[in-house]
This record gives C-alpha cells, sequence and structure tokens, in this order.
C-alpha cells in the first residue's frame, strides 16, 4: 500500500510518529536491492536537483547522500563550506536564499550548530533534510540503524538496546533514543556522569534507563550501541584521560559477554580504535558497522525520495 509522506522536511526524529518512521524504513526495503545490481540506477528522481551543503566534515553522510541521489537518477551539487562565499562572510540566510533561488527540490544540510536545519526550512522553497545539527538529531543515522537492527533482528519492538559514550554530545544518541523509544524497544544510556545530559532524565518515564555502570548497561542486551567521544565539541575535560575512558567505558570482548549470545554491535563512525571500541570488537562477526554504512546509503535513497514528492510504501498494509 502507498501513501503520502505528508512533510516538506525531514528535521528530526522526535517531531515524526512511530508511523511515519516506519514508513521511511519500509520504503528504503523497496530502494535496498538497487545497490546490489550491476547497473546502479533507477529514474525515481530524474530531473530533481539536490544540493547537499556541508558546514561539517562528513566521509559517510555526506557521500551517501550523493550516491543516494545518483542512484534515484537525480542531479546532486556538493557545497564546500571551505570554497563557498560562506569563507568571505556571507551568512546563513543569504547562503540558503541563494541556493533556493536556483529551484533544487532538495537541500540536505550538516552544521555544527543545533537547529539551522529548522531555521532554513522556515525559509527555503526546498525540501531541506537535517544531516546533522550540532548536539541536537542526526535522523538519518537514527533511521539507518534502524534498518540494520530490523535486518538482524526482524524487530525493533521489545529489543534492550544499550547505547553507551559521550552522550551529551551526540546527536546519533538523542535521535536513536527517539526512534527506538517510539518503536518500542528498551533503552539503556550509560557513560561517565559528566557524558549524561540531565535532561535526560525526563525520558526515564518513558522507558528510558540511565547509568554510569556501562556493565549494567550491557547486560542481557540484544544491540550494543557504541558512540564516538566527540573532542571536536569538548570545551573542558570530562573525564581524565582516554586511556583511563577505555578502561572503564570502553567496548571490550569481555563487556561484550555481558550481553545477548546474538547481540549485534553498532557504531555510527568514525571510530576511536581502542578508545571507546576494541579493535577486536569492531572487526568481529557481531559488529554491523560497515552494514550500518551501507544501509545509509538505502535510507537516504528513500529519504531524498519521500522528501521530493514520493509515496510512502508500508509493507504490513
Ligand atoms: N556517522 C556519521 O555521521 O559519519 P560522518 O561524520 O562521516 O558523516
Amino acid at each position: 500500500m502507498e501513501k503520502p509522506f505528508h512533510r516538506k522536511d525531514l528535521l528530526g526524529i522526535k517531531d515524526l510518529s512511530a508511523d511515519e518512521v516506519l514508513g521511511i524504513l519500509d520504503t528504503a526495503e523497496n530502494f535496498r536491492e538497487i545497490s546490489s545490481r550491476e547497473i546502479k540506477k533507477v529514474p525515481a528522481l530524474r530531473g530533481k536537483t539536490v544540493i547537499n551543503l556541508f558546514f561539517e566534515a562528513s566521509t559517510r553522510t555526506r557521500t551517501s547522500f550523493e550516491l543516494a541521489a545518483k542512484r534515484l537518477s537525480a542531479d546532486s551539487v556538493n557545497i564546500s563550506v571551505s570554497t563557498s562565499s560562506v569563507s568571505k562572510g556571507e551568512t546563513l540566510v543569504d547562503t540558503a536564499l541563494t541556493l533556493d533561488a536556483m529551484q533544487p527540490d532538495c537541500i540536505v544540510v550538516r552544521h555544527s550548530s543545533a537547529g539551522v536545519p529548522h531555521q532554513l526550512a522556515r525559509i527555503s522553497k526546498a525540501a531541506i533534510v537535517n544531516a546533522g545539527d550540532g548536539t541536537n538529531e542526526h535522523p538519518t543515522q537514527a533511521l539507518l540503524d534502524a534498518m540494520t537492527i530490523r535486518e538482524r533482528k526482524h524487530k525493533i519492538e521489545g529489543l534492550k538496546v544499550a547505547i553507551i559514550g559521550d552522550i551529551l554530545h551526540s546527536r546519533v544518541a538523542r535521535s536513536n533514543i527517539h526512534l527506538l523509544t517510539k518503536l518500542g524497544a528498551s533503552v539503556r544510556v550509560a557513560g561517565p556522569r559528566t557524558l549524561v545530559p540531565e535532561d535526560f532524565v525526563h525520558l526515564v518515564e518513558e522507558g528510558l534507563t540511565v547509568s554510569e555502570n556501562v556493565e549494567e548497561a550491557i547486560a542481557d542486551t540484544d544491540v550494543v550501541m557504541i558512540l564516538r567521544i566527540q573532542k571536536e565539541r569538548q570545551d573542558s575535560a570530562f573525564f581524565p584521560t582516554l586511556s583511563e575512558y577505555a578502561v572503564h567505558y570502553g567496548l571490550t570482548q569481555e563487556r561484550l559477554a555481558l550481553a545477548k549470545e546474538d547481540a549485534i554491535v553498532l557504531h555510527p563512525g568514525p571510530m576511536n580504535r581502542g578508545i571507546e571500541i576494541a579493535s577486536d570488537v569492531a572487526d568481529s562477526a557481531r559488529s554491523q558497522i560497515l552494514d550500518q554504512v551501507k544501509y545509509g546509503v538505502t535510507v537516504r535513497m528513500a529519504v531524498l525520495y519521500l522528501a521530493t514528492g514520493g509515496r510512502i510504501s508500508r509493507e504490513d498494509e
């Protein structure tokens, strides 16, 4: 069954209903096999234009949005802030209005400040897709994480998921907590007290468990999601040294053994090997890190398709 996607923009998971999240995931399922074909291209977005506007570094997100657009036959343009007129002092709003005047169908934006995609959505005719805004949200990361979990566990409802690490600075954690709780998973977050925000306490009522004890959080879980230590967002010391962080909070084989026997490991990347995750865990059969990257292209194909007028496919209706 198909139905319209009633949003102009994709700004975060928080404002989506569980049905909308499932609709995006089911639409992505329909696009999955395109990337396995010899000719990885369909005409779904022929004649549409997508601009990737990244004010922060990215390997996975930017490349996968560009590949997603190309696999759907859209024209895609990457704007590098260092070579754009932003470097001459042009404001964010003027940059957005300038790009919007070129009549793109979609602008994908990443920025270090929370709320920038929301600001652009108010002034742009083009659909705005949030590719990560400060510490706020990274909706397509949570969607690709959900697709990876569904692929291995065939469901999300009822799963126990531990999110470990630098929760405070993590837009990935926020989007995942919203998504996983909406879809009925039980979520535990753990990390140093200084890296778990106070404002998460209100989420406890929605089934979130907050702990400083990594072993307690990992015990009997189906999914262990490890977050990167975001040194670029830390202007003060949140823990004594990286090696102490690794000792007390890093995911080792010993800690992973506390999870269920068939538990899977996720990490959004880029990884700090030997700090938040041991190399032998990252490279183990339980690690889904490269599948996350693979499904990143698929999920972003679905998001671009829906943001530019495509219809949601629901599998169970
Ligand atoms: N996970 C993620 O957002 O990675 P990039 O910063 O490489 O895009």
